[in-house]
């Protein structure tokens, strides 16, 4: 199967990031997201990070021009019937998942793949609620997308081996290092990740040491690039909440309770970078 056109649908922190690199690596590709403005924020985002590729020298203005020329707004889904390959990236939520990946399936070609970015979600639920499971597969990009080499590949129950070989070619195609996982809640990525995080919440609940000292220790003392609380306000702390919540749904264990203080902050819409305010403020 050849991969030509790719629809990415959300058009958040995520979504841009994997449009932009599907661009750059010559695929056509829709970005879908609710509103105009969402997919306009998204394209933003992508042009301003393409201008600094220009200015750094490590892109030709045309190339530039070129990649842009590739990215094409959609508000519609019916776009998906035009895809070979849909990557959702949409919020980290199983119900809203699931209706998507409904539409999608209507929408979309028979052959097409459907994957997610889910950080956390059982991929051979989502697949369930279609009628190609053996077609659908987590492809988990990291954040920031451009920067982060690693792709997780999560095979559902049903997906099957052809599928999983396109996906870890489109992978490679976009320039990033593909590595293989079971599915499992949290995968790997997040199963170590996020009980980290939210242990460094807890430790800022418990009064244990101010959010800077925390960081400062993991930074210096780890080698870590963020601290954990830089880190859970630059992924969402609604994105980590949720993140613990299937962590500890999927496991039914104590271990993975959320703080209570990540749940007050998310309640009260301080969500991290993207809305200003999280751990830290934000201009
Ligand atoms: N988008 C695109 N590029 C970005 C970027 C962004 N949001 N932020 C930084 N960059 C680029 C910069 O342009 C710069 O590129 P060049 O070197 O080519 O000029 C490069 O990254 C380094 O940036 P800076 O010098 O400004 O800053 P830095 O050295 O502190 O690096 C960072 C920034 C790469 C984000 C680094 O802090 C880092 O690696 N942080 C940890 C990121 C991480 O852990 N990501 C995983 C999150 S978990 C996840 O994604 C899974 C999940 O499901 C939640
Ligand atoms: P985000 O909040 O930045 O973006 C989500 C986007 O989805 C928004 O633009 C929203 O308008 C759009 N959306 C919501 N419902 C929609 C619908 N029904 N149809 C179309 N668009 C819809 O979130 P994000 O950080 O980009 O995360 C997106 C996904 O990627 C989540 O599943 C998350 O767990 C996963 N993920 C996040 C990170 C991270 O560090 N933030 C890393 C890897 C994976």
């Amino acid at each position: 199967m050849n991969v030509k056109t790719i629809m990415v649908i959300g058009a958040g922190q995520m979504g841009s990031g994997i449009a932009q690199v599907c661009a750059m690596a010559n695929y056509k590709v829709f970005l879908h997201d609710l509103k105009e403005d969402f997919v306009q924020r998204g394209l933003d985002s992508i042009s301003r990070q393409l201008s600094r590729q220009v200015e750094k020298g490590r892109m030709a203005a045309e190339e530039r021009e070129a990649v842009l020329e590739r990215l094409h707004p959609s508000t519609s889904i019916q776009n998906a019937a035009d895809a070979d390959l849909v990557i959702e990236a949409v919020v980290e939520n199983m119900d809203v998942k699931t209706q998507m990946f409904k539409m999608l399936d209507e929408m979309a070609p028979e052959h097409a793949i459907l994957a997610s970015n889910t950080s956390s979600l059982p991929i051979t639920e989502i697949a369930a609620v279609t009628k190609r499971p053996e077609r659908v597969i987590g492809m988990h990009f990291m954040n920031p997308v451009p920067v982060m080499k690693l792709v997780e590949i999560i095979r559902g129950l049903q997906t099957s081996d052809e599928v999983y070989n396109v996906i870890e070619t489109v992978t490679k195609q976009v320039g990033k290092v593909p590595v293989e996982v079971n599915d499992f809640p949290g995968f790997i990525s997040n199963r170590i990740l996020m009980p980290m995080i939210n242990e460094a919440i807890f430790a800022l609940y418990e009064g244990v040491a101010e959010p800077e000292a925390i960081d400062e220790i993991m930074k210096l003392g780890m080698n870590h690039p963020m601290g954990p609380l830089t880190l859970a306000d630059f992924i969402g702390l609604d994105t980590c909440l949720y993140i613990m919540e299937t962590l500890q749904e999927g496991f039914g264990d104590d271990k993975y309770r959320p703080c209570p203080l990540l749940r007050k902050y998310v309640k009260a819409g301080w969500l991290g970078k993207k809305s200003g305010k999280g751990f830290y403020t934000y201009s």
